[in-house]
């Protein structure tokens, strides 16, 4: 993974998961470069999705960087088994813990690259005593939980102030569309988590050329 190319991470929440092998292949072949997996407790978000024997099953059928997202409190319970399923970067909440040096060194720990996300009613001020430590922040532009919500256009001035604090993987994920990509490049984004505006797209390729087009 280079880190000034824009990177395009599809969001497996809007895939057909009863074909999920294909789905990640098709969006391998149509030159993704991550695969972003939502990860939610029913707890930390009013919503439920998958755990670690899924991202192992993923793990499996492609060889890309898998970017999980984790949408769950106490997230460093579960490190390790994300770790060991095959995750790359893990990116956890802020609001999730208190725990927040302890989770990016236990990431560390386990050879993964870690990352650190903030809902939208988060400033930057919480993650920025850990930025030194990140190889990820992510930038939520919809309330985790759901695809397919709009994108708030106000998370804007938190993606231009990380910019200039922060120089590897500024992630932006939520409402993410051919309109929305330019807005978050602009404002400095380098990876693009997008789930509907790829999968609900028969032409996979088309659809990533499309993001792409944005920077
Ligand atoms: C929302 C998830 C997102 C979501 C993005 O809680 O973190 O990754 O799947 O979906 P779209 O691109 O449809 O907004
Ligand atoms: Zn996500």
């Amino acid at each position: 993974m280079k880190k000034n190319r824009l990177l395009i991470s599809p969001s497996i929440l809007s895939a057909d998961f009863s074909r999920l092998a294909d789905e990640i292949q098709e969006v391998e072949k149509a030159g993704c470069d991550m695969i972003h997996v939502d990860v939610m407790d029913g707890h930390f978000v009013p919503n439920l999705t998958i755990g670690p024997p899924v991202v192992k099953a993923i793990r499996k059928v492609t060889k890309i960087p898998l970017d999980v997202h984790l949408m769950i409190d106490e997230p460093i319970k579960y490190v390790e088994d994300f770790s060991k399923a095959g995750a790359d970067i893990i990116t956890f909440h802020v609001e999730a813990t208190d725990k927040v040096a302890e989770t990016i060194e236990a990431i560390k720990k386990a050879g993964k690259r870690a990352g650190l996300s903030v809902k939208p009613n988060t400033g930057t001020e919480a993650i920025e005593p850990y930025l030194p430590d990140l190889d990820l922040v992510l930038v939520m532009t919809v309330e985790p939980g759901f695809g397919g919500q709009s994108f708030m256009p106000g998370m804007m001035e938190k993606l231009k102030y990380l910019k200039t604090r922060f120089s590897k993987f500024l992630s932006v994920d939520g409402g993410i569309n051919a309109e929305t990509a330019s807005t978050a490049i602009e404002a400095g984004a380098n990876v693009l988590v997008a789930g509907t505006a790829i999968f609900a797209e028969k032409d996979r390729s088309r659809a990533i050329q499309i993001l792409r087009g944005a920077g």
